[in-house]
């Protein structure tokens, strides 16, 4: 795992745009793994930036996104598929039907955990997974005890994560229960991922995540089984890494 260490928010979030944009002109036709949160709008607003003063193109990319709530309609504020529209999609050039993100609205959750895999295996696999990190460690919504063999699969948000994003929702009652997401084994099929975290409320996730105990109490030290992974993040969220020497 390479560890880039940035000032700010602002400075990491131009590094992995960087690193996206590298990609995408490398190959006009990548496949981009993508995440909701807070943490990548400072990576999707400089590549909205790059499509419009640089020229940017993602005309021929095509994006597979992490997850998505079950039981909000596409068209929900609060959906994945909004957020995505609303934060990137809309205001660069991809074509819609190049985007995948899992339907949360389907009749049956398992059916769609087998079509978004196969959907990884015929579209992808991602060249480029963008990751964050969840306080608990989660990646995409696989809570700690996620078997690192797991594909896309339901899962039961936990008490943290939905206390954590009902900041976006009217109440706490409102945010869903469960979510269709990738599992390690899917995310573990990008040939490269950036892991991004920013903020103290993100230190000691990074800070235990560097202390490279690979468990499935903690999701993302998997990655440390993965060949190409590149951990950016701010000084704040790498406050508490104790480094060597001190
Ligand atoms: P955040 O969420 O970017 O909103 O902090 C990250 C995550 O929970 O994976």
């Amino acid at each position: 795992m390479e560890v880039l260490v940035f000032e700010d928010y602002d400075a990491a979030s131009a590094q992995a745009a960087r690193l996206v944009e590298t990609q995408v002109l490398e190959n006009g036709q990548s496949v981009l793994g993508l995440a909701t949160g807070s943490t990548p709008l400072g990576l999707y607003k400089a590549l909205i930036e790059g499509f419009k003063t640089r020229g940017v193109s993602y005309k021929n990319v095509r994006t597979i996104n992490l997850d998505e709530y079950i039981g909000l309609a596409k068209d929900h504020p609060e959906s994945y598929h909004t957020f995505m529209s609303k934060r990137l999609f809309k205001h660069i050039d991809i074509s819609l039907e190049n985007t995948y993100i899992p339907d949360g609205m389907t009749h049956s959750p398992e059916e769609e955990c087998q079509r978004y895999e196969a959907v990884i295996d015929n579209v992808g696999p991602m060249d480029l997974q963008i990751l964050g990190i969840g306080t608990n460690g989660h990646i995409g919504f696989n809570e700690p005890g996620t078997d690192p063999t797991s594909l896309t699969h339901v899962v039961e948000l936990v008490h943290s994560t939905r206390a954590s994003n009902s900041r976006f929702f009217p109440s706490l009652d409102e945010v869903p229960t469960h979510a269709v997401t990738t599992g390690i084994q899917s995310i573990f099929k990008s040939r490269k991922i950036i892991l991004l975290a920013s903020g103290k409320n993100k230190a000691a996730a990074v800070a235990q995540l560097l202390s490279k105990e690979i468990s499935a109490d903690f999701p993302a030290s998997f990655l440390w089984n993965h060949p190409d992974v590149t951990l950016i993040v701010d000084k704040d969220a790498y406050a508490l890494v104790q480094t060597e020497g001190q």
